[in-house]
Protein backbone atom coordinates (compact mmCIF):
# COMPACT_ATOMS: atom_id res chain seq x y z
CA UNK A 1 0.00 0.00 0.00
CA UNK A 2 1.13 3.43 -1.44
CA UNK A 3 1.08 6.36 1.28
CA UNK A 4 -0.39 9.60 0.33
CA UNK A 5 1.45 12.46 1.98
CA UNK A 6 0.20 16.34 1.43
CA UNK A 7 2.42 19.00 1.12
CA UNK A 8 2.99 19.81 5.06
CA UNK A 9 5.15 20.29 7.41
CA UNK A 10 4.76 16.29 8.63
CA UNK A 11 4.04 15.19 4.72
CA UNK A 12 7.74 16.43 4.23
CA UNK A 13 9.17 15.45 7.81
CA UNK A 14 7.86 12.02 6.92
CA UNK A 15 8.63 11.64 2.94
CA UNK A 16 12.18 12.56 3.97
CA UNK A 17 12.48 10.00 6.86
CA UNK A 18 11.37 7.25 4.42
CA UNK A 19 14.20 8.40 2.03
CA UNK A 20 16.64 8.27 5.06
CA UNK A 21 15.47 5.13 5.31
CA UNK A 22 16.00 3.28 2.27
CA UNK A 23 12.29 3.67 1.11
CA UNK A 24 11.31 4.74 -2.18
CA UNK A 25 8.93 8.04 -2.37
CA UNK A 26 7.80 9.44 -5.50
CA UNK A 27 7.40 13.56 -5.09
CA UNK A 28 6.71 16.26 -7.94
CA UNK A 29 9.61 18.68 -9.48
CA UNK A 30 8.87 21.33 -12.21
CA UNK A 31 9.12 18.68 -14.64
CA UNK A 32 7.93 15.46 -13.75
CA UNK A 33 7.29 13.24 -10.49
CA UNK A 34 10.51 11.81 -9.64
CA UNK A 35 10.52 8.08 -8.08
CA UNK A 36 13.20 8.99 -5.30
CA UNK A 37 15.77 6.87 -3.63
CA UNK A 38 18.77 7.49 -1.46
CA UNK A 39 21.29 8.17 -4.16
CA UNK A 40 23.94 6.65 -1.38
CA UNK A 41 22.42 3.49 -0.58
CA UNK A 42 23.20 0.77 -3.25
CA UNK A 43 20.04 -0.91 -2.31
CA UNK A 44 17.85 2.07 -2.60
CA UNK A 45 18.66 2.09 -6.05
CA UNK A 46 18.38 -1.04 -6.72
CA UNK A 47 14.76 -1.06 -5.52
CA UNK A 48 14.10 1.85 -8.16
CA UNK A 49 15.12 -0.21 -10.98
CA UNK A 50 13.28 -2.95 -9.60
CA UNK A 51 9.53 -0.63 -9.03
CA UNK A 52 10.11 0.94 -12.08
CA UNK A 53 10.63 -2.84 -13.74
CA UNK A 54 13.67 -1.21 -15.60
CA UNK A 55 15.39 -3.73 -18.03
CA UNK A 56 18.90 -2.20 -17.96
CA UNK A 57 20.83 -0.26 -15.38
CA UNK A 58 20.77 3.49 -17.21
CA UNK A 59 22.26 6.18 -14.70
CA UNK A 60 20.06 7.97 -12.51
CA UNK A 61 19.96 12.02 -11.96
CA UNK A 62 20.73 12.71 -8.69
CA UNK A 63 18.63 15.25 -6.68
CA UNK A 64 20.01 18.58 -4.57
CA UNK A 65 18.57 21.38 -2.72
CA UNK A 66 21.41 23.39 -3.87
CA UNK A 67 24.40 23.92 -6.04
CA UNK A 68 26.66 23.75 -3.42
CA UNK A 69 25.38 20.26 -2.20
CA UNK A 70 25.59 18.94 -5.68
CA UNK A 71 29.19 20.36 -6.04
CA UNK A 72 30.10 17.54 -3.34
CA UNK A 73 29.65 15.00 -5.80
CA UNK A 74 30.77 16.34 -8.92
CA UNK A 75 33.60 18.48 -10.00
CA UNK A 76 32.31 21.84 -11.84
CA UNK A 77 34.29 23.15 -14.61
CA UNK A 78 33.83 27.06 -14.62
CA UNK A 79 31.03 26.94 -17.58
CA UNK A 80 29.41 24.14 -15.28
CA UNK A 81 29.63 26.53 -12.16
CA UNK A 82 28.47 30.07 -14.91
CA UNK A 83 25.90 27.44 -16.10
CA UNK A 84 24.49 26.24 -12.59
CA UNK A 85 24.54 29.96 -11.48
CA UNK A 86 22.21 30.98 -14.35
CA UNK A 87 19.64 27.91 -14.50
CA UNK A 88 19.48 26.05 -11.10
CA UNK A 89 17.22 25.52 -9.21
CA UNK A 90 15.13 24.77 -12.90
CA UNK A 91 14.85 22.10 -15.22
CA UNK A 92 18.31 21.54 -16.27
CA UNK A 93 20.48 18.31 -15.20
CA UNK A 94 24.20 18.72 -15.90
CA UNK A 95 26.46 15.81 -16.61
CA UNK A 96 30.10 16.25 -14.93
CA UNK A 97 33.12 13.91 -13.79
CA UNK A 98 32.15 12.51 -10.78
CA UNK A 99 34.39 13.30 -7.00
CA UNK A 100 36.86 10.32 -6.39
CA UNK A 101 34.79 10.67 -2.53
CA UNK A 102 31.46 10.56 -3.33
CA UNK A 103 29.17 8.50 -1.61
CA UNK A 104 26.79 8.12 -4.47
CA UNK A 105 26.11 4.70 -5.20
CA UNK A 106 27.88 2.99 -8.15
CA UNK A 107 24.49 1.53 -9.47
CA UNK A 108 22.99 5.14 -9.60
CA UNK A 109 26.01 6.24 -12.00
CA UNK A 110 25.86 3.04 -13.66
CA UNK A 111 29.47 2.82 -13.03
CA UNK A 112 30.22 5.67 -15.23
CA UNK A 113 32.62 7.86 -13.85
CA UNK A 114 30.37 10.81 -14.33
CA UNK A 115 27.38 11.29 -12.87
CA UNK A 116 23.67 13.96 -13.46
CA UNK A 117 22.64 15.65 -10.77
CA UNK A 118 20.21 18.60 -10.79
CA UNK A 119 18.47 21.06 -8.47
CA UNK A 120 14.53 21.06 -9.25
CA UNK A 121 13.16 24.38 -8.72
CA UNK A 122 9.74 23.47 -7.29
CA UNK A 123 9.46 24.33 -3.67
CA UNK A 124 8.40 21.01 -2.06
CA UNK A 125 11.35 18.80 -3.96
CA UNK A 126 13.62 21.79 -2.22
CA UNK A 127 11.96 21.18 1.30
CA UNK A 128 11.98 17.26 0.81
CA UNK A 129 15.75 17.50 -0.39
CA UNK A 130 16.90 20.11 2.40
CA UNK A 131 15.04 17.48 4.90
CA UNK A 132 16.62 14.28 3.50
CA UNK A 133 19.80 15.59 3.35
CA UNK A 134 21.84 13.22 1.15
CA UNK A 135 21.12 13.30 -2.68
CA UNK A 136 18.16 11.95 -3.98
CA UNK A 137 18.11 9.63 -7.17
CA UNK A 138 14.80 9.92 -9.00
CA UNK A 139 14.10 8.85 -12.57
CA UNK A 140 10.28 9.88 -14.00
CA UNK A 141 8.27 7.89 -11.73
CA UNK A 142 6.32 5.54 -14.15
CA UNK A 143 6.98 2.19 -15.30
CA UNK A 144 9.55 1.61 -18.15
CA UNK A 145 8.80 3.05 -21.08
CA UNK A 146 5.81 4.39 -20.10
CA UNK A 147 4.49 7.59 -20.01
CA UNK A 148 6.39 9.86 -17.50
CA UNK A 149 3.84 11.58 -14.45
CA UNK A 150 2.75 15.19 -14.07
CA UNK A 151 0.27 14.03 -11.18
CA UNK A 152 0.12 12.37 -8.38
CA UNK A 153 -2.78 10.51 -9.34
CA UNK A 154 -0.19 9.48 -12.68
CA UNK A 155 2.51 8.04 -10.41
CA UNK A 156 -0.42 5.95 -8.60
CA UNK A 157 -1.48 4.76 -11.77
CA UNK A 158 1.66 2.77 -11.97
CA UNK A 159 3.31 2.89 -9.22
CA UNK A 160 0.74 2.03 -6.24
CA UNK A 161 1.59 -0.65 -3.86
CA UNK A 162 5.55 -0.88 -5.46
CA UNK A 163 6.30 2.44 -3.45
CA UNK A 164 6.63 3.32 -0.31
CA UNK A 165 5.17 6.70 -0.78
CA UNK A 166 4.22 9.70 -2.69
CA UNK A 167 3.98 13.26 -1.50
CA UNK A 168 1.33 15.66 -3.63
CA UNK A 169 2.67 18.84 -5.04
CA UNK A 170 -0.24 19.51 -7.79
CA UNK A 171 0.76 19.12 -11.43
CA UNK A 172 3.92 19.83 -12.50
CA UNK A 173 4.90 23.26 -14.17
CA UNK A 174 6.98 22.30 -16.95
CA UNK A 175 5.32 18.80 -17.63
CA UNK A 176 8.33 17.59 -19.76
CA UNK A 177 12.04 16.15 -18.22
CA UNK A 178 14.86 18.50 -17.40
CA UNK A 179 17.43 19.30 -20.60
CA UNK A 180 20.39 16.82 -19.92
CA UNK A 181 23.89 18.85 -20.91
CA UNK A 182 26.96 16.90 -20.85
CA UNK A 183 29.77 19.44 -19.52
CA UNK A 184 31.96 16.78 -18.71
CA UNK A 185 33.90 16.52 -21.93
CA UNK A 186 35.53 19.07 -24.32
CA UNK A 187 32.73 20.09 -25.99
CA UNK A 188 28.85 20.72 -24.39
CA UNK A 189 26.82 17.94 -25.07
CA UNK A 190 23.07 17.99 -25.19
CA UNK A 191 21.95 14.80 -24.80
CA UNK A 192 18.36 14.84 -23.71
CA UNK A 193 16.30 18.13 -25.09
CA UNK A 194 13.92 18.83 -22.43
CA UNK A 195 12.65 21.99 -19.91
CA UNK A 196 15.68 24.45 -20.83
CA UNK A 197 15.17 25.62 -24.32
CA UNK A 198 18.19 25.12 -26.20
CA UNK A 199 18.13 28.58 -27.81
CA UNK A 200 18.11 29.46 -24.61
CA UNK A 201 21.56 27.80 -23.05
CA UNK A 202 23.01 28.49 -26.58
CA UNK A 203 22.56 32.43 -25.97
CA UNK A 204 25.24 31.56 -22.14
CA UNK A 205 26.99 29.00 -24.31
CA UNK A 206 26.71 29.02 -28.22
CA UNK A 207 29.22 26.06 -28.81
CA UNK A 208 26.76 23.29 -27.38
CA UNK A 209 26.22 20.52 -29.77
CA UNK A 210 24.07 18.14 -30.10
CA UNK A 211 24.02 14.12 -29.51
CA UNK A 212 23.18 12.27 -32.66
CA UNK A 213 20.43 10.01 -31.13
CA UNK A 214 20.07 5.97 -32.52
CA UNK A 215 23.41 4.93 -32.78
CA UNK A 216 25.07 1.99 -31.59
CA UNK A 217 26.65 3.46 -28.35
CA UNK A 218 23.88 5.98 -27.01
CA UNK A 219 25.86 8.77 -24.73
CA UNK A 220 22.92 8.86 -22.70
CA UNK A 221 21.43 5.74 -22.59
CA UNK A 222 18.11 7.74 -22.28
CA UNK A 223 18.38 7.98 -25.58
CA UNK A 224 17.31 4.88 -26.38
CA UNK A 225 14.59 5.58 -29.16
CA UNK A 226 11.23 3.70 -27.35
CA UNK A 227 10.09 5.24 -24.47
CA UNK A 228 7.06 7.49 -23.32
CA UNK A 229 4.85 4.89 -25.40
CA UNK A 230 1.39 4.73 -25.09
CA UNK A 231 -0.29 1.27 -26.05
CA UNK A 232 -1.99 2.68 -28.82
CA UNK A 233 0.29 3.35 -31.89
CA UNK A 234 1.09 7.09 -32.37
CA UNK A 235 1.19 9.28 -35.89
CA UNK A 236 3.63 12.01 -35.87
CA UNK A 237 2.80 15.14 -38.37
CA UNK A 238 -0.86 14.52 -39.01
CA UNK A 239 -2.47 16.66 -41.39
CA UNK A 240 -5.70 14.45 -41.62
CA UNK A 241 -7.67 12.48 -39.04
CA UNK A 242 -9.36 9.01 -39.64
CA UNK A 243 -12.84 8.32 -37.91
CA UNK A 244 -11.51 5.73 -35.84
CA UNK A 245 -8.20 7.75 -34.63
CA UNK A 246 -7.92 9.97 -32.04
CA UNK A 247 -6.86 13.26 -32.37
CA UNK A 248 -4.01 15.27 -30.19
CA UNK A 249 -4.33 18.49 -31.78
CA UNK A 250 -1.75 21.66 -31.45
CA UNK A 251 -2.94 24.89 -32.22
CA UNK A 252 -6.47 24.89 -33.96
CA UNK A 253 -7.50 21.47 -34.15
CA UNK A 254 -8.23 20.08 -37.75
CA UNK A 255 -11.74 18.40 -38.40
CA UNK A 256 -12.90 14.82 -37.48
CA UNK A 257 -11.13 11.87 -35.51
CA UNK A 258 -13.41 9.76 -32.55
CA UNK A 259 -11.26 11.53 -29.65
CA UNK A 260 -9.77 15.40 -29.31
CA UNK A 261 -7.04 16.48 -26.77
CA UNK A 262 -5.91 19.99 -27.91
CA UNK A 263 -2.06 20.17 -26.38
CA UNK A 264 -2.83 24.35 -27.32
CA UNK A 265 -5.56 25.87 -28.86
CA UNK A 266 -3.27 28.90 -29.46
CA UNK A 267 -0.34 27.28 -30.21
CA UNK A 268 1.98 27.59 -27.48
CA UNK A 269 4.66 24.97 -27.07
CA UNK A 270 5.19 26.25 -23.59
CA UNK A 271 1.75 25.58 -22.49
CA UNK A 272 1.69 22.38 -24.68
CA UNK A 273 4.65 20.65 -22.54
CA UNK A 274 2.67 21.03 -19.63
CA UNK A 275 -0.26 19.09 -21.16
CA UNK A 276 1.55 16.24 -23.20
CA UNK A 277 1.70 13.51 -20.68
CA UNK A 278 -1.66 14.48 -19.34
CA UNK A 279 -3.04 14.06 -23.23
CA UNK A 280 -1.00 11.07 -24.22
CA UNK A 281 -2.52 9.16 -21.36
CA UNK A 282 -6.12 10.30 -21.82
CA UNK A 283 -6.27 9.73 -25.51
CA UNK A 284 -4.46 5.87 -24.80
CA UNK A 285 -7.24 5.49 -22.10
CA UNK A 286 -9.75 6.63 -24.05
CA UNK A 287 -9.06 5.59 -27.40
CA UNK A 288 -8.47 1.88 -26.34
CA UNK A 289 -11.74 2.20 -23.93
CA UNK A 290 -13.31 3.20 -27.76
CA UNK A 291 -11.91 0.49 -29.50
CA UNK A 292 -9.83 2.95 -31.67
CA UNK A 293 -7.22 2.08 -34.13
CA UNK A 294 -4.65 4.77 -33.13
CA UNK A 295 -4.04 8.45 -32.18
CA UNK A 296 -2.93 11.02 -34.52
CA UNK A 297 -0.74 13.84 -33.55
CA UNK A 298 -0.73 17.91 -35.50
CA UNK A 299 2.63 19.06 -36.31
CA UNK A 300 4.52 20.95 -33.45
CA UNK A 301 7.42 23.71 -34.59
CA UNK A 302 10.79 22.39 -33.90
CA UNK A 303 11.44 25.37 -31.85
CA UNK A 304 12.13 26.34 -28.17
CA UNK A 305 10.04 23.64 -25.91
CA UNK A 306 8.83 22.40 -28.97
CA UNK A 307 12.32 20.45 -29.55
CA UNK A 308 11.78 18.45 -26.22
CA UNK A 309 7.91 17.77 -27.44
CA UNK A 310 8.69 16.55 -30.98
CA UNK A 311 11.77 14.08 -29.16
CA UNK A 312 9.10 12.86 -27.11
CA UNK A 313 6.46 12.12 -28.99
CA UNK A 314 9.13 10.63 -31.77
CA UNK A 315 9.93 8.03 -28.87
CA UNK A 316 6.36 7.80 -27.91
CA UNK A 317 6.04 6.70 -31.78
CA UNK A 318 8.28 3.90 -31.50
CA UNK A 319 6.60 0.43 -31.77
CA UNK A 320 8.67 -1.94 -29.57
CA UNK A 321 8.74 0.00 -25.35
CA UNK A 322 12.24 0.60 -24.03
O1 LIG B 1 13.20 16.06 -15.23
C1 LIG B 1 13.89 15.07 -15.01
O2 LIG B 1 15.07 14.97 -15.38
C2 LIG B 1 13.25 13.93 -14.22
C3 LIG B 1 12.94 14.46 -12.81
C4 LIG B 1 12.40 13.41 -11.91
O3 LIG B 1 14.09 15.07 -12.28
N1 LIG B 1 14.09 12.78 -14.18
C5 LIG B 1 14.34 12.01 -15.26
O4 LIG B 1 15.17 10.94 -15.03
O5 LIG B 1 13.87 12.25 -16.36
P1 LIG B 1 15.37 9.74 -16.06
O6 LIG B 1 16.06 8.66 -15.32
O7 LIG B 1 14.06 9.39 -16.70
O8 LIG B 1 16.34 10.31 -17.13
C6 LIG B 1 17.71 10.51 -16.82
C7 LIG B 1 18.48 10.82 -18.08
C8 LIG B 1 18.59 9.60 -18.94
O9 LIG B 1 18.51 10.00 -20.29
C9 LIG B 1 19.99 9.09 -18.58
O10 LIG B 1 20.55 8.28 -19.55
C10 LIG B 1 20.73 10.40 -18.42
O11 LIG B 1 19.81 11.24 -17.76
N2 LIG B 1 21.93 10.27 -17.59
C11 LIG B 1 22.00 10.03 -16.27
N3 LIG B 1 23.28 9.93 -15.86
C12 LIG B 1 24.04 10.14 -16.95
C13 LIG B 1 25.46 10.18 -17.18
N4 LIG B 1 26.34 9.98 -16.21
N5 LIG B 1 25.87 10.42 -18.45
C14 LIG B 1 25.00 10.61 -19.45
N6 LIG B 1 23.65 10.59 -19.28
C15 LIG B 1 23.18 10.36 -18.06
MG1 LIG C 1 11.81 8.55 -17.71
Amino acid sequence: MTLRLHDSASGVAQAAALLRDGSLVAFPTETVYGLGGDATSEAAVAAIFAAKNRPSFNPLICHYASADAAFTDVIPTATALRIAAAFWPGPLTLVLPRRAGSRVSLLAGAGLDTLAVRVPAHPLAARLLAAAGRPVAAPSANLSGRVSPTTAAHVLDGLDGRIAAVIDGGACAVGLESTVLDLSGPVPMLLRAGGIPLETLRDLLPEIAEATHGGTAPRSPGQMLSHYAPDLPLRLGAQTVAADEALLAFGPAIAGGALQFSLSDSGDVVEAATRLFAGLRYLDAEGRRLGLRGIAAMPIPEMGLGRALNDRLGRAACAQPE
